[in-house]
């Protein structure tokens, strides 16, 4: 079946503000009138989120965790966002394809090739209508974050390879990854977002 609702999606490293933006794009779309599902990554139905728990809360090789995110996001494309999405609604999610590329194939070096062919076997070939990275300084935004989880724990040299891999994808996708310096006023970041969506979805009706 053929979906026609938006698919959007929010990637970036730790602290870079993607559930704060996450939840004022839901807010302003629901005031529009719009029908929105908000998910996330790892995660999204019970069996992901039980996933979610393993990959995150266990000390597991680079090629089982790649495969842990990948079998998350494949129950989440198939269970919550393609059925929304077919349902004409507006998804929102919290992570997606490219954080598998940036941490598993870039930071953990496992290889962008490798990440982007097995994304594509685990989501079906199915790609966001949008992505917006949300950039900042990994030393920034680690500061943001209280509580950590594994990936969280990881060295600083990590994370700013982590976010040469999304700058790196963004520049190989710049059609579909839209940048913007998560540095900004909250309210001048939603302002970008929300007028990038409003344009698609003006270009679609
Ligand atoms: P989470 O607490 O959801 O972090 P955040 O709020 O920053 O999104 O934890 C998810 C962690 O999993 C995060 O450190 C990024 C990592 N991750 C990967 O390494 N690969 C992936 O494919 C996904 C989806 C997440």
């Amino acid at each position: 079946m053929v979906a026609t609702g938006l698919f959007i999606t929010f990637e970036g490293v730790e602290g870079s503000g993607k559930t704060t933006q996450i939840e004022m794009l839901r807010k302003w779309l629901l005031a529009a009138g719009h029908s929105v599902l908000v998910t996330r990554e790892p995660g999204g139905d019970p069996a992901a989120e039980a996933i979610r728990n393993i990959v995150l809360e266990n000390d597991v090789a680079p090629r089982t965790e790649l495969l842990l995110f990948l079998a998350s996001r494949a129950q989440n494309v198939e269970t919550v966002i393609l059925p929304a999405l077919t349902a004409g609604k507006i998804v929102i999610c919290d992570r997606f394809i490219d954080s598998s590329v940036a941490y598993q194939g870039f930071a953990r070096g496992i290889g962008r090739d490798t990440v982007a062919a097995l994304n594509e076997f685990a989501t079906g070939a199915l790609y966001p209508d949008i992505t917006f990275l949300l950039d900042i300084d990994p030393a920034i935004g680690l500061a943001r974050q209280a509580d950590r989880n594994r990936m969280e724990a990881e060295s600083l040299t990590f994370h700013q390879t982590v976010r040469k891999g999304f700058l790196t994808e963004a520049e190989n996708s710049s059609g579909r990854i839209c940048v913007l310096n998560a540095s900004g006023s909250f309210a001048d970041i939603h302002f970008s977002i929300a007028n990038r969506v409003l344009k698609i979805l003006e270009s679609r009706v």
